[in-house]
């Protein structure tokens, strides 16, 4: 072996730019840097020069390693960088390093599992449980993670690396990541992709030069080496180290003198491919060591002699000396588990061995693996390798690896062993078992190729008989849904449902009746029918009947019925709160908008802790989306504005930084009508733009309230023929949909009557009162007669602003209570009645103060100005600068929550956490975190807070 293993030449630079990075990660400072070179052009020796530096300097070093055969198994570069460490931990630091991230259980961790993920979620929940880990092992010490020959990274892992890429600059991580530049057939999103995303450092370590090639070649051969062989061994190689490295081995077995007329019989071993050198060098040992080189070949770096030995058909003794024969020839490394002394030199054996003894030894490795009951993953990688060829313990076997990748998250790792088995082919009697297993897998992984090219046989094998049918119609029209297939998912489920009727189970039917009802967007008044039907036959007390209580209350909604008959349905609905899990599709969204729009605030905050609560168990983004936002609803609501657009942000960053958006827009929603009451007119539209709905808005239930959150906006910025355009729209919706849900003809009214059509607005807003009266809820009503009064005018309309004051004075819609008490004043003041108007705009005001409702106290400021009261103007106090994360943070802190804890709450980076509280103590004129109480405090009496001129 030459002697220069372990020198690097010309690699000043590069290592210059290590240090920098890690001196940096050491600082906190974290980041992304990427080695990226041609095979054997030194990645691996950089990395491990930095693993070395690192170790040096105090760092804690993680490492993975790609392998060409590993591309498929699940996660595994993830699992290499964190199970050794956590094997080794005491039970106590396993539970630290795991805090907020429970997702990653099941994957790192033998015999544990977390509450099953919501569709389509598994990957957010892991991979957000990934990074903490990290973060909370970089708590600990610095970190240095390394992961070499990334191009073969697996998909999961390398959608992690993604995903902390973006979170690392507040972190005291360096991830450093080596990979040739984008392989033939390696996935569409690539390494040096990933690293151009994320600004990474990349270093380029380039050949090298003839003075380096000669003092390795002086080094290996003798320092009296000729320079014309010097320079012919340059020529050569090209200055590939790896290559070089591997002529030199050659010249020193063949005792070649280094000598200038030598230098002719270099070139005559060009053009030299890196493998043949290798082959030629494995052709002159005996065939033990031939047979051992490929079976190591096959079982990839990091198998035990006694797997390859007997994989090579050898006996133990026989096996250890092959594998000493195979060091000597520097072809394995020294040591155990046997490893090539490079990647390169195993992909030379194994690609010369032929397709078909090929295929064979990776079954014989599965089957070796199988008997010591190894990983299934392992097994699988190596049954992927194979030819079908029907084997029935191969299709066993996959299954058991899909079961696995599903219960770690996987799922697609399992939908291509499921595909491979299913082309094995399996034996008759199983195909209905494996299909319905790809199934699950598909729908967990939304993978959208798969459902391609399963659906044929979905439908064929597993739609068409009874049992099949009913255990797989919930998952078979989602899938078929999400394929576009909207027609066959029906036809599916209905006829799920006419088996379930046969059978008579009644729950069964009404889960897949309310399933294709939905779906198919079916109007309230025919789901009451369909409703109707179920009434006698489902029994009390079984989740069959909360599911029937919970579409009764929905429809009662929907069809602006009765709010308390809806508030009590959905009561009895969430009794025992076991709906959240008896229904992961259906309704508990519906469920909380139930009781948001009977007003039934205080229960709809239970429903909506205990969603935030299951969110955050499960470290689920999506449903924390959705419980947050339904927060911010109700706070908006109840006129706590500030805390609504705290809730809206954080919704809407979590919805945009995950992708959910497109699949529910609702945050879009949110924020718009939180930023319209705060006043911030602009930052409303940038919302609706972010979103690309400020022009087209889909034509989709889902979208109606957007709509209507438009054109409050529209309407705020004086804008009032486009708001009413977009209001009569979203009551074109409302109508053709079957639904009564937005009042939207309260707020039409309005516009109309300020657009001189008198007699239309007064129809609308008659119609509207008699719904909001049918309907019932104090806030509707409310509504309703302060737009009947708008649109009157006249003395006639104090007295409806005073009913409408009085309805909801006690209740708690303090939104719409405090926009009552605004027009009472409002329309007082022009009626000259001066006094009387002060008390109701003294009352909208504080009550706006209050729950920062900003627009509404501009506008209640400005009235009773003009009454002539006296009033310190209307100055945003330091704590009311704040912007709501810097509020919902700095709030969080004065109470003592440590910042990774907010930071974990909030689905923030630590980074961020402290960037924002940095800016909090600077509003508010303080030093450090032991002053926020007080500060924040001051601010809870308003007289004291201190001017500043923001608003
Ligand atoms: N600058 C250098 N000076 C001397 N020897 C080097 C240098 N760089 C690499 N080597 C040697 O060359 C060989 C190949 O390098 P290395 O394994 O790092 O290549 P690589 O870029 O990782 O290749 P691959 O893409 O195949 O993984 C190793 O034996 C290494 O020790
Ligand atoms: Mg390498």
């Amino acid at each position: 072996v030459p002697a220069y293993a372990g020198r690097l030449l010309e690699r000043e630079a590069e290592l210059a730019e290590l240090r920098a990075a890690l001196q940096d990660a050491r600082r906190g400072v974290g980041g992304l840097l990427l080695l990226e070179g041609a095979a054997g052009i030194g990645k691996s020796a950089l990395l491990r020069a930095a693993e070395q530096l690192a170790e040096r300097q105090g760092l804690r070093v993680l490492r993975a390693r790609g392998g060409e055969l590993e591309r498929e198994f699940p996660y595994g570069l993830v699992r290499q960088l964190f199970e050794p460490t956590l094997a080794e931990a005491e039970p106590e630091d396993v539970e630290a390093a795991l805090s907020g991230a429970a997702a990653v259980r099941p994957l790192l961790l033998t015999g544990q599992s977390v509450p099953t993920p919501p569709v389509g979620a598994a990957h957010f929940e892991l991979l957000h449980g990934l990074y903490w880990l990290t973060s909370n092992l970089a708590e600990r010490s610095s970190l240095l993670l390394t992961v070499d020959d990334a191009h073969w990274g697996d998909e999961g892992s390398l959608r992690f690396f993604d995903y902390i890429a973006r979170r690392l600059e507040g972190l005291p991580i360096l991830m450093a990541l080596a990979a040739r530049p984008a392989e033939p057939g390696a996935d569409a999103r690539t390494v040096g992709q990933l690293a151009a995303e994320h600004h990474a450092r990349v270093l380029r370590p380039a050949a090298l030069s003839e003075a380096a090639v000669a003092e390795l070649v002086r080094s290996a051969l003798g320092q009296e080496a000729a320079t014309e062989f010097c320079e012919a061994c340059h020529k050569a190689t090209a200055g590939n180290p790896f290559a070089l490295r591997d002529l030199l081995v050659e010249l020193q077995a063949e005792g070649v003198a280094p000598t200038a007329a030598e230098a002719s019989a270099i070139g005559k071993l060009t053009p030299r491919t890196l493998s043949r050198a290798v082959l030629a060098r494995l052709a002159r040992v005996g065939v033990s060591a031939q047979e051992l080189a490929r079976a190591v070949a096959v079982l990839g770096d990091g198998a035990e002699l006694r797997d390859a030995g007997a994989l090579a058909g050898l006996e133990r003794a026989e096996a250890t000396e092959a594998s000493d024969v195979l060091v000597e020839i520097d072809i394995l490394a020294p040591g155990r588990p046997l490893s090539f002394v490079h990647p390169l030199i195993r992909s030379a054996i194994y690609h010369e061995i032929l397709a078909g003894e090929r295929s064979a030894a990776h079954e014989s490795a599965a089957r070796l693996l199988a008997a010591r009951e190894a990983d299934p993953d392992e097994i699988a990688v190596h049954l992927l390798a194979t030819d079908p060829a029907g084997e029935g313990e191969c299709v066993e076997l996959l299954r058991d690896a899909a079961r696995r990748a599903v219960d770690r998250g996987a799922a697609d790792a399992a939908v291509k062993y499921l595909a491979r088995a299913w082309d094995e082919p399996p034996p008759g009697p199983v195909r209905p078992a494996l299909l319905r297993e790809l199934l699950t897998a598909t729908f967990r992984g939304g993978d959208v190729e798969a459902t391609e090219r399963f659906i044929g046989p979905f439908i064929a094998v597993l739609a068409n008989e009874p049992d099949a049918l009913l255990d797989s119609a919930e998952e078979l029209a989602y899938v078929l849904y999400g394929a576009g297939r909207a027609e066959d998912a029906s036809s599916v489920l209905a006829r799920a449902v006419e088996c379930a009727h046969a059978r008579s189970d009644y729950g069964g039917a009404l889960r897949l009746d309310l399933q294709r009802l939905q779906a198919d967007r079916t109007p309230p008044r025919e789901i009451k029918a369909r409703l109707e039907y179920y009434r006698g036959a489902i029994r009390a007390a079984t989740p069959a009947e909360r599911l029937w209580r919970a579409a009764e209350a929905w429809h009662k909604v929907a069809s602006g019925d009765s709010a308390a008959e809806a508030a009590n349905l959905a009561r009895r609905a969430l009794r025992g709160w076991t709906f959240m899990a008896e229904a992961p599709q259906f309704l508990p969204a519906e469920l909380i908008v139930a009781l948001l729009e009977a007003e039934d605030f205080d229960f709809a905050t239970q429903a909506i802790d205990v969603v935030d609560n299951v969110a955050r168990a499960a470290g689920s983004t999506p449903i924390l989306m959705v419980a947050m936002g339904y927060r911010a609803d109700l706070e908006l609501r109840r006129g706590q504005v500030a805390d609504a657009l705290v809730d809206a942000s954080t919704a809407i960053e979590l919805g945009r930084q995950h992708g959910f958006l497109p699949a529910w827009p609702y945050p879009v929603q949110w924020i718009a009508d939180a930023l319209v009451e705060r006043g911030e007119l602009d930052a409303a539209q940038r919302e609706l733009q972010l979103a690309g709905l400020d022009a087209d808005i889909p034509d989709d239930v889902l979208y109606t309230p957007i709509l209507a959150s438009r054109a409050r906006l529209s309407a705020a910025r004086g804008i009032h023929q486009r708001a009413l355009d977009d209001l009569m729209e979203v009551g074109r919706r409302e109508e053709r949909d079957g639904r009564e849900i937005i009042p939207w003809r309260s707020d039409a009214a309005v516009l109309l009557a300020g657009l001189g059509k008198r007699a239309h607005a007064r129809r609308l807003a008659e119609v509207g009162l008699e719904r909001a009266r049918r309907w019932g809820a104090a806030g509707r009503i409310g509504r309703a007669l302060r737009s009947l009064a708008l649109v009157d005018g006249g003395d006639e309309s104090v007295l409806r602003l005073q009913e409408a004051v009085e309805i909801l004075a006690p209740s708690q819609c303090t939104l719409e209570y405090m926009r009552s008490l605004t027009d009472l004043g409002a329309t007082l003041r022009r009626l000259n009645r001066r006094a009387a108007a002060r008390e109701p705009l003294r009352k909208a005001l504080e009550l706006a103060r209050t729950g920062g409702a900003l627009a509404i106290a501009m506008r209640a400021h400005e009235e009773l100005a003009a009454t002539g009261e006296k009033l310190r103007p209307l100055a945003a106090s330091g704590v009311d600068s704040l912007t709501p994360s810097e509020r919902r943070i700095a709030s969080m802190a004065a109470s003592g929550t440590k910042n990774r804890d907010i930071a974990q709450a909030l689905f923030l980076t630590v980074k961020t956490v402290e960037t924002h509280l940095t800016n909090v103590y600077w509003k508010l004129g303080i030093r450090s975190r032991k002053e926020l109480p007080n500060a924040l405090a001051r601010h809870e009496r308003p007289e004291t807070g201190r001017a500043a001129a923001r608003w």
